[in-house]
This record gives structure tokens, C-alpha cells and sequence, in this order.
């Protein structure tokens, strides 16, 4: 559960919540400057438009594994209500457990699957490796690397990571071995992918919670901080720049430059809002289940 305090009130919003607005963002990507996702080798990709829509459904799904958890979440010991990402994250194992539910679920997806376990790799690789690829930091990490992991709680990771990397080459020889898919894992087609799962959570993350670092001083979260969104592919992998993200009030958030197909792109963000102090519910699901959700709307605009 992404869980932010603001104003006084409680924000609770859930991780597939999240991630189909992750999903949504990269079904709007793409304009005149930035290339859309899976048309950045469009000379060699047969079927661009196909592996755009794999690219959404896997960026839309990125957090499926999640799914068993919100049914039935832990509860957070100091509030009784579902506990945050980061109180979650506590138990590493549940965490590596809830990648590899997810990467089971569309067995016939190996692309889907390909991403979404890339997107995994890559956030663990920021506290397991010494140096990980600068260009696939993940917008949590923008203003700098988080603190690396002992070298006991390290040897997990690294063997985990080891797992993902196989099944992506497992998923890639399957990809090759299909005529129709085998340009789509090249690595100009391929890169710019893997970063671009990256770049649609960070941008929902930032309206769902207050987990991405602002520019100055504390996170105040839910679209109402200022960051920048670095290694963005434009044109091609080997043309990148960055975004810099300014709410401009009323839940209007610029993004210059603007990488998004309409200006202004709204986006609602479901959530769960209790006013504080809120007494612990006593049966959390007949709990949630009343509870009326909210549907908060932002606009992403450019540069006027
Ligand atoms: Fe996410």
C-alpha cells in the first residue's frame, strides 16, 4: 500500500492502483520529440504497434505480484490500517516472493515478462551492485544511490537477481527464436523499453505517494513536488535529456519537455482518504471495503 500523510489526512493508494496508472502514462507517451513505446527501431521492428501494446500491458502489470498482499495486507503496527511500501519492504524475502508471483502470471508473455523482470533487476541492482548502470536508476534514486546492503543481506539479492537474469535470457531466446519478435529484443528496441517502465512508475509514484525525493527539502508527495526524470529516451537510446517535473497548483504538474501524446493529460488517481486522527478499523476489510474511494484528478501540461 503507498500510504502518505498530507494536510492532515491519510492517503492510501494500492500497488495495482498504481501500476495501471503507470500503465496508463505509457499508453500516452509519445509525440512529436519523444519516440512512442516500440517504435524506437521501427525500420527493423515488423510490428511496432504489437510491441507497444506488450509494452503497456507490462508496465500497466508491473506491480501484479502485489495482488495476494492487498487482498489481505499486513497491518501496520502503529496505525492498524494496511501497511506502507516501506514497512513492507522490511521483509526482503515477501518482497523477492512477490516478484516472481508476478512473473508467473502471463506465461505466454514472454516480452511482458522480460520487463517486468528487468524492472525488478534494476531496482535491486541500485543497493546490491557497487555500480549499476547509471542510465537505469530508478526515479527513487534520482537525487543519489541508496545506501548499499550488507554483505550478508546482499548474497539474497545477488542470487535472486542471477534468477531474473536467466529467465530474461530465457524469455529473449524465445523472442529471437519468433521472426516476428526477434528485432523487438535488439538492444535499440530493447533499452529504451527497459528504461521507460522505470520512468511511468516514477511519474505515478510521484502522484501516489510521497516516496520520490523532491528537488528541495522533504517529499510532500501526491503531485505536489518538483524532480527530475533523468536518461528519458527521446528519439533513440542514444538520445536521452531530462525532465523537469513542477507542480503548478490546482493538481497541475508540468513536465518540460513534454513527452505525452495530449496537453493537458489528465490522470485519476483512486485512493482511500481517512481524516487523522483516524481510530484503527477493527475488521480491515469490511473496512476498505466500505470505504467510498476517491477519485483524484491531475493534469500533466507543458511548458507554456
Ligand atoms: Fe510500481
Amino acid at each position: 500500500m503507498l500510504k502518505t500523510n498530507q494536510d492532515g489526512k491519510l492517503w492510501m493508494v494500492t500497488q495495482p492502483d498504481h501500476s495501471q496508472i503507470a500503465g496508463f502514462i505509457a499508453a500516452h507517451w509519445g509525440n512529436a520529440l519523444f519516440t512512442r513505446p516500440g517504435f524506437f527501431s521501427a525500420e527493423t521492428v515488423a510490428d511496432p504497434e504489437r510491441l507497444r501494446a506488450e509494452v503497456i500491458l507490462a508496465i500497466a502489470e508491473h506491480d501484479n505480484g502485489w495482488w495476494e498482499w492487498e487482498a489481505i495486507p499486513d497491518l501496520s503496527v502503529a496505525d492498524g490500517f494496511p501497511a506502507g511500501l516501506g514497512e513492507a519492504l522490511q521483509n526482503q524475502q515477501a518482497g523477492i516472493d512477490r516478484w516472481r508471483r508476478g512473473l508467473t502470471r502471463f506465461p505466454r508473455r514472454p516480452f511482458v515478462n522480460l520487463l517486468i523482470s528487468s524492472h525488478a533487476y534494476w531496482f535491486y541492482a541500485a543497493r546490491a551492485l557497487q555500480t549499476p548502470e547509471p542510465a537505469f536508476n530508478h526515479p527513487l534514486f534520482w537525487k543519489g544511490a541508496p545506501d548499499k546492503l550488507c554483505p550478508e543481506s546482499n548474497e539474497a539479492l545477488l542470487a535472486f537477481m542471477a534468477e531474473l537474469q536467466k529467465q530474461q535470457l530465457g524469455s529473449i531466446e524465445e523472442l529471437r527464436a519468433d521472426p516476428e519478435t526477434a528485432s523487438w529484443v535488439e538492444p535499440a528496441s530493447l533499452a529504451p523499453l527497459q528504461r521507460l517502465i522505470q520512468l511511468c512508475d516514477g511519474i505515478s509514484l510521484a502522484l501516489c505517494s510521497a516516496l520520490i525525493p523532491s528537488k528541495t527539502g522533504a517529499s510532500k508527495g501526491l503531485g505536489d513536488d518538483s524532480y527530475e526524470l533523468h536518461d528519458v529516451p527521446r528519439r533513440s537510446w542514444m538520445d536521452r535529456c531530462t525532465i523537469t517535473v513542477t507542480p503548478r497548483g490546482d493538481r497541475r504538474i508540468e513536465l518540460n519537455p513534454y513527452p505525452f501524446d495530449i496537453d493537458p493529460l489528465p490522470v485519476v488517481v483512486r485512493a482511500r482518504i481517512v481524516e487523522l486522527p483516524a481510530e484503527r478499523p477493527a475488521h480491515v476489510h469490511s473496512w476498505w471495503h466500505a470505504c467510498v474511494p476517491q477519485h483524484i484528478q491531475f493534469q500533466f501540461v507543458s511548458a507554456k
